[in-house]
């Protein structure tokens, strides 16, 4: 049994300058978590997720402020919570979405629900003197040995997140079996970045960062990013598709207009099949391991046909197409329409609604890719979320920039334990 006796909220700043929610879960014992919530580049950013709640006053942070979904949580949540006798963070979870009482959390905010969410959770882990990655396995049964997950490291911004001119959103390297221990992953991962800044200065591009902290560069083509990085590869003596692999979150939902993808590298708009086909071409020559979002979050066929085609060697990943809405999920799976699920939980709202989305996915055999936002903060709780929950793969952008390096960071701590636990 355990009780709450404070929560607190209050109004930060995320990695874009923009104001997100930090909340206090102080227990009766005096064990507390403290917790922030990110924010993707559109909001929301698939039509399927969680509302964000903004103040929409233009006289603070543009209407990008967060005061009433602070107010919430040190008024309404409050009220509900404290004091009140609860054996599980799903007990809290449950009370916070009959609170608020909408499907999609639009009243109070999934970014108010989640922050009392995620630091409740980090203060049951401290009251029971466990790690938050051991606290959230066994919320989530999961009972296998942890390992951690494979990095997907965001090199290059294009779409929403980079400098304009290129219109795929992310571009990965993604360290194969082979490099061997996280610890080496992240090493050839910020081998690589190096690498690529360098590549770009000598082709004279302009290597800046975006969002995510990979470079957005005036590259003219999506080939072009994608050649710098197999180049990349061979420079720090590394096999391309052996050691490394490459993936790319397509986010076709922005880059398509009409019922038609445009994209610079063909100067005509294509139907969905002559998109299919242009993948095709793009997946043999570079022998993508991860493809995400290839095609607009509403074209089922082509998710199906894609998924057919090349699903057996690609693992086709559905982010905006998911949402982490279980319902979507479902659907997914029900179709065969993709074979990985990008796994946000700020999409969902709770921990635990978002740890059944997951073991939903699972469940059909699909691959698990725990993502942050591109506004983030420099909260480390999905790197525990992503261990605890066994994901395969874990999406915290490049692997430079605080609030993206703090994640992988974790992630060396966490590894470091393992071992020693297994020692
Ligand atoms: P977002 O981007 O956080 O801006 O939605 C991340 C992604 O698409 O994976
Ligand atoms: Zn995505």
């Amino acid at each position: 049994m355990a009780k709450l006796k404070n929560l607190y909220a209050r109004e930060i700043l995320d990695s874009r300058a923009t104001p997100t929610i930090e909340t206090v879960a102080v227990l009766e014992s005096g064990h507390y978590g403290v917790s922030s919530v990110p924010s993707g580049a559109l909001s929301p950013t698939g039509t399927y997720e969680s509302i964000e709640l903004r103040d929409n006053d233009p006289n603070r942070y543009f209407g990008k402020g967060v005061l009433k979904a602070v107010g919430y949580v040190n008024q309404e949540i409050s009220a509900r919570l404290l004091g009140q006798e609860f054996t599980s963070l799903s007990q809290i979870d449950t009370w916070l979405t009959e609170l608020d009482g909408t499907p999609n959390k639009s009243r109070l905010g999934a970014n108010s629900i989640l922050s009392v969410s995620m630091a409740s959770a980090k203060a049951l882990a401290s009251a029971v003197n466990t790690p938050l990655y051991r606290y959230l396995a066994a919320i989530a049964a999961n009972t296998s040995p942890l390992f951690i997950p494979t990095p997907v490291f965001n090199m290059i911004n294009g779409g929403r997140h980079g400098a304009g001119n290129l219109d795929f959103q992310e571009f990965h390297i993604i360290p194969n079996k082979s490099i061997g221990s996280f610890a080496s992953q992240l090493q050839i991962g910020a081998e690589i970045y190096h690498t690529i800044k360098n590549l770009l200065s000598r082709r004279g591009a302009i290597h800046s960062v975006g969002d995510e902290g990979g470079f957005a560069p005036n590259l003219f083509t999506n080939l072009d990013a994608l050649e710098i990085l197999s180049q990349s590869i061979i420079e720090c003596h590394k096999k391309p598709t052996v050691d490394v692999e490459l993936g790319l979150d397509i986010a076709a939902n922005s880059f398509f207009q009409d019922g038609k993808y445009i994209i610079k590298d063909r100067s005509s708009p294509m139907e969905s099949a002559e998109f299919i086909d242009y993948l095709h071409d793009l997946n043999n020559q570079y022998h993508l391991k991860l493809l995400e979002d290839p095609l607009h979050e509403d074209d089922w066929k082509g998710w199906i046909q894609l998924t057919q085609d090349l699903g057996s060697t690609t693992t086709i990943v559905g982010d905006d197409f998911l949402a982490t809405h279980k319902d979507k999920v479902t659907k997914a799976i029900s179709e065969k329409a993709c074979t990985a699920a990008i796994i946000k939980p700020n999409q969902v709202g709770t921990v635990t609604e978002t740890i059944a989305v997951a073991k939903t996915a699972r469940d059909a055999g699909w691959k698990i890719n725990v993502s942050h936002r591109s506004g983030e903060t420099n909260d480390t709780f999905i790197a525990d979320f992503a261990v605890g929950i066994g994901a395969d793969y874990a999406k915290f952008g490049a692997p430079a920039r605080g609030e993206r390096v703090a994640k992988y960071n974790h992630f060396l701590t966490i590894e470091a334990e393992l071992a020693q636990n297994r020692s």
